[in-house]
């Protein structure tokens, strides 16, 4: 099962994670890294500067999750440009080290390939990072998505598109298509740390973490990996019902192990 961590705060989550990716930078400088866009992470990469205390991240190698199908490269919202600005930038990280799926349509049908192609070569990745859809959504594999798939091409779902409308200018921006990591690449990461506060995302919190294992909920894939960490706030772990044990486990935890 995974580990459940309840933390009080976004802030304590950031500093918890950024904690664990700060030692893994410091162990190896070239270590690869899952990115994640999405508000979730970004008190992980606000507290990173702090927690990395001067440390070399001129060699850290990163696999962003997805990107929309067809966006401008140049539009703000390109997964592309969110990874640079929340990311890159911030964090000064070398750009050409950092990849996201390529979602330029004339090249679409071999960009999953290539994708692949390129984790494979960088020796997988170490520490995945994780947000949640409302609907159990992990990177844009929107449920039924298969436990098995890879990076591929999806449609996204009319909730997906309105969630994510508040970035555009009207829901009819929103792009159709994205190119996502599959679960099956997700899982292949040694690593997975999901993130998730508010009540909004109680429920998909409840159905990745106790849920059956279904596609139906993409994020209950986790239960099936040898390392998966859940850092949420109280009220994203509301509706969990081993709370009171993964309080208690967490407490008596070894000090010697990390998350
Ligand atoms: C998008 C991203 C996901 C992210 C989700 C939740 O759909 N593709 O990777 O987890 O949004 O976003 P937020 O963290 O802003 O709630």
């Amino acid at each position: 099962m995974a580990e459940v961590v309840i933390v009080s705060s976004k802030g304590a989550a950031g500093a918890l994670v950024a904690g664990e990716i700060a030692g893994l930078i410091r162990r190896d400088p070239e270590v690869v890294l899952g990115l994640a866009t999405g508000s979730t992470p970004l008190p992980v990469y606000e507290a990173l500067p702090a927690a990395l205390a001067g440390a070399d991240v001129s060699r850290v190698r990163g696999f962003a999750l997805d990107e929309y199908v067809g966006i401008d490269p140049a539009h703000p919202e390109s997964y592309r440009n969110v990874i640079t600005r929340e990311v890159v930038e911030p964090l000064g990280l070398s750009p050409e080290r950092i990849r996201t799926p390529n979602g330029a349509v004339d090249t679409i049908e071999h960009a999953g390939e290539d994708y692949e192609a390129a984790i494979a070569a960088a020796g997988g990745v170490e520490l995945q990072i994780l947000g949640i859809g409302t609907d159990g959504h992990i990177g844009f594999n929107e449920p039924g998505s298969s436990f098995a798939s890879r990076t591929r091409v999806k449609t996204l779902t009319a909730q997906t598109r309105r969630d994510n409308a508040r970035f555009f200018d009207s829901i009819d921006e929103v792009p159709m298509h994205c190119i996502t990591q599959g679960l099956g690449t997700i899982l292949s990461a040694r690593h997975l740390v999901l993130l998730a506060f508010g009540e909004g995302k109680a429920a998909a919190v409840a159905g990745a973490v106790e849920g059956p294992v279904s596609a139906s909920c993409p994020g209950s894939a986790i239960q099936l990996h040898p390392r998966a960490t859940v850092v949420v706030d109280e009220a994203a772990a509301s509706r969990l019902e081993r709370a009171d044990y993964y309080r208690y486990a967490w407490e008596n935890k070894p000090t010697w192990q990390g998350i």
